[in-house]
């Protein structure tokens, strides 16, 4: 199968957030860029009352302290004002983290299994596909740095998985998530994605992917010696191509 992709792999000296592709994290972005806004404000504005009080507070620049000690309402402002910056926050933090939550009719689910060390998926419950009762399962591993072609570019260490998890875009999805021994964390960043996997629990989150692409994650809760080698990597595919896919696929199973 030959499909065109951009990479939402870690880059180099990275220190933003990747790319969105899903719409939780088109949210989270925005959200950290108001917040950052504001930060940079409240910054800005503690700087300059620290450099006025220095300044002020210096023998050279004022010779004779003053009598002041004590002022209610001053007390007042300074309180009620961080309150009131904080219940602004609430609003599109509240409403960025239900949405989160939210579950929509979702086309497939995606079984996640997390393991010392390595992943196993599960890809069952097609809503428009009439191989309804039948899955598609497979583990991947972290490929070797060894078997990494060193001829061939764009193989990233530490990073790429023997198989890939091919998922549609534009499709609402269902994730669950659980582990088989100890507790492990599939995360994607591009996606906005951290979910805890505890053994004998399942976590479920809901996932729509906007565009297609490569994106890259690796188990973010520490679960023994192999932690660092267990990474996630997701293929996403129009939802045409992917039915196709998952069709040929079942069919050869
Ligand atoms: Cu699995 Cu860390």
């Amino acid at each position: 199968m030959i499909f065109t992709t951009q990479c939402d792999s870690p880059a180099l000296w990275q220190t933003y957030l990747s790319d969105p592709a899903s719409i939780t994290m088109e949210g989270i972005l925005i959200f950290n860029k108001h917040l950052l806004f504001l930060l940079t404000v409240i910054v800005l504005f503690i700087g300059w009352l620290l450099f006025y009080t220095l300044h002020y507070f210096i023998e050279y620049n004022n010779k004779f302290s003053s009598k002041f000690v004590h002022s209610k309402e001053l007390e007042i402002v300074w309180t009620s004002i961080p309150a009131l910056i904080l219940l602004i926050l609430s609003t599109p933090s509240f409403t960025l983290l239900y949405a989160m939550d939210e579950i929509s009719e979702p086309e497939l689910t995606l079984k996640i299994l997390g393991h010392q060390w390595f992943w196993s998926y599960e890809i069952s419950e097609f809503n428009s596909c009439q191989k309804q009762e039948q899955s598609l399962k497979y583990v991947c591993y972290m490929m070797a740095l060894d078997g990494l072609p060193t001829t061939k570019q764009g193989y990233f260490r530490l990073l790429e998985t023997n198989k890939r998890v091919i998922l549609p875009t534009n499709t609402h999805l269902r994730l669950l998530v659980s582990a088989a021994d100890v507790l492990h964390s599939w995360t994607v960043p591009s996606f906005g994605l951290k979910v805890d996997a505890c053994p004998g629990r399942l976590n479920q989150v809901n996932l729509f992917i906007k565009r297609i692409g490569v994106f890259f994650g690796q188990c973010s809760e520490i679960c023994g010696v192999n932690h660092g080698f267990m990474p996630i990597v997701i293929v996403s595919l129009p939802t045409v191509q992917f039915h196709h896919y998952i069709m040929t696929k079942l069919e050869l199973s």
